[in-house]
């Protein structure tokens, strides 16, 4: 595996298995941090509505210089547009400037359902070429089910929170058995007393490795894709240092106690 292995989505995409994630990324500094991300090899982009930024990161794919086709980029339905699914896509695909949306998600569920409705919103729109593949975010185990027993189009992605302190086993279980894409937010544990974990730093240093490049690899081999988010340079270069190690199975078994 390298940094631009990838896995393929349903909808005939091939998702890189790392991506780049941006919540809480703002203005200048997310246009740079992307840029950066780009230039480590990163070729897939995690942005959202709801995080206010589509339009730096649609900025720094353009000014990339790479094809198009090269970068992978998915954006999010905020749930205040649930019920205006479509013009709230044409709005993501305005202020990217990307001209379509390679994997679009529904955010989070709007309640204890799938969102039917909108889900045919988001077939329709990739029917017709402005969606390359669609998805969703946050799904249990019973929406996810739902949805795939309702819908003409299979979620190509289900993303959750994920890391050896979040294991939400019962879903990703589910995504394999169904060949739904696992995307792991949050991968590095969301607070920096995570990277601090007397286990977690007694497998990296033995193997030699950042805590950070231990969790994300823990995602890999647990078959996610994972979207670490950095605004430091260094530490998105040393992110992307995860393909050339392995954890055995006794270090696995080791991280998935932590969860
Ligand atoms: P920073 O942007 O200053 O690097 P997650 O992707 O799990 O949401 O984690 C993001 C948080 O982890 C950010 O606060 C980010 O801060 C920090 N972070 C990202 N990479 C590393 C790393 N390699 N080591 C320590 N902290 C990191």
């Amino acid at each position: 595996m390298t940094v631009s292995s990838t896995v393929s989505l349903n909808a005939g995409i091939e998702m890189p298995r790392l991506g780049f994630g941006t919540w809480r990324l703002r203005g200048r500094q997310c246009e740079q941090s992307v840029g950066w991300a780009i230039e480590t090899g990163y070729r897939m982009i995690d942005t959202a509505a709801m995080y206010g930024n589509e339009s730096e990161v649609g900025a720094a794919v353009r000014a990339s210089g790479l094809p198009r086709e090269d970068v992978v980029v998915t954006t999010k339905l905020a749930g205040r547009d649930h019920g205006r699914a479509r013009d709230a896509a044409f709005e993501s695909v305005e202020r990217l400037g990307l001209d379509y949306v390679d994997c679009y998600l529904i955010h989070w569920p709007a309640g204890s359902g799938a969102d039917l409705r909108v889900w045919s919103a988001l077939e329709r729109l990739q029917h017709e070429g402005i969606l390359r593949s669609i998805g969703v975010s946050n799904y249990s185990v019973t929406q996810l089910e739902e949805l795939l027993a309702a819908s003409e189009v299979a979620p190509a992605v289900n993303q959750v929170e994920m890391s050896p302190f979040v294991q939400p086993r019962d879903v990703e279980a589910l995504c394999h058995e169904r060949g739904v894409a696992l995307q792991a937010y949050t991968p590095l544990g969301g607070r920096a007393s995570s990277l601090d974990d007397a286990r977690l730093r007694e497998v990296s240093e033995r193997l030699g490795r950042t805590p950070a490049q231990v969790m994300l690899r823990w995602g890999i081999q647990h078959g996610a894709i994972v979207l670490p988010k950095s605004a430091n340079r260094e530490r998105i270069v040393s992110n992307a240092q995860i393909f050339d190690f392995e954890l055995s199975k006794s270090d696995l078994a080791s991280l998935d106690a932590l969860g």
